[in-house]
């Protein structure tokens, strides 16, 4: 599927130097996430990825919601056939968690079941003050599908998890700060110009370098530390075969800003 900015009907574009915004847009269902924005979205991301002038991205919704989870309405009467022949969830979803450039979520109100998932696919998460974050699925007859209970349980621990996704309990933006689900609470007014920041920031760093450091720092969930911290060394290594190694150091040892090629 290849689509111009125009053509998405559930996200609106926003380019900026460096920085690609993807906003979820069904305001009506709160952005529920259905096949169709999950769809568009892989397709933004994908475009995304292979654009040169995109060095980081900014995943939003609007000020009530993020998301608030998968669609019931199409999901209400899908059969278990259905979803495995469909390969729900697995099919698009796993597409932010996969994306290789910086991903920033910059959340406002809910970001409930797969909303909350999707904002722990992503690198950085900015929480306005009155976002809320929650697994509810038990609350429908069902249990999280896109990683909350592994994703939650790795950034929260057992306790927070057991108690979000077993009582369907939503928490608040300072809770999820304090138990490490957050980056940053930032006040509403100003969550768009915090995120655009954080991505500005990202934008001028190493892309190759980002792209690594992403790498690792998403393989220590997964990795033994050994192992962990030989990927590392091997990545470290490989930095000085880069131009921007070089750069990087000689504008420090200069005393200018470094120029970055992503080379
Ligand atoms: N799917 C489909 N539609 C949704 C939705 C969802 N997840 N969440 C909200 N909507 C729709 C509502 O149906 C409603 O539409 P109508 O006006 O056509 O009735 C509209 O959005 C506004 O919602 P409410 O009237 O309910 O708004 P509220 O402010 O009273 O409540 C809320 C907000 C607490 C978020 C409530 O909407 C809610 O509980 N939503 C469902 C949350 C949920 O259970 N999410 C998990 C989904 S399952 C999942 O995500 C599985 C997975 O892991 C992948």
């Amino acid at each position: 599927m290849t689509q111009t900015a125009s053509t998405f009907q559930t996200l609106i574009l926003e380019p900026h130097p460096g920085v690609l915004v993807i906003r979820l847009n069904r305001l009506a269902a709160l952005n529920a996430l259905n096949d169709r924005l999950m769809d568009e979205l892989q397709v933004a991301l994908d475009q995304a990825e292979a654009d040169p002038e995109v060095r980081a991205i900014v995943l939003a919704g609007s000020d009530k919601a993020f998301a608030a989870g998968a669609d019931i309405k199409e999901m209400a009467d899908k059969t278990a056939a259905q979803a495995m022949a469909e390969n729900f969830i697995t099919r698009n979803w796993e597409r932010a968690a996969d994306c290789r450039k910086p991903l920033v979520a910059a959340v406002a109100g809910y970001a409930l079941g797969g909303g909350c998932e999707l904002a722990m696919m992503c690198d950085i998460v900015i929480a306005a003050d009155n976002a809320r974050f929650g697994q509810p699925e038990i609350t429908i007859g069902v249990i999280p599908g896109a990683g909350g209970s592994q994703r939650l349980t790795r950034s929260v621990g057992k306790a927070k998890a057991m108690d979000m996704v077993l009582t369907g309990r939503t928490i608040d933006a300072v809770e999820a700060e304090r138990c490490g689900l957050v980056s940053r609470v930032v006040p509403l007014a100003s969550l768009m110009d915090e995120a655009l920041a954080v991505a500005d920031k990202l934008a001028t760093l190493p892309p190759l370098a980002l792209m690594a450091a992403k790498a690792l720092v998403q393989a220590a969930f997964e990795t033994p530390l050994a192992q962990g911290i030989k990927q590392e060394r091997q990545a470290f290594h490989a930095m000085f075969a880069l131009e921007d190694q070089k750069e990087g150091m000689a504008a420090f040892l200069e005393k200018r800003k470094p120029a970055f090629k992503g080379r």
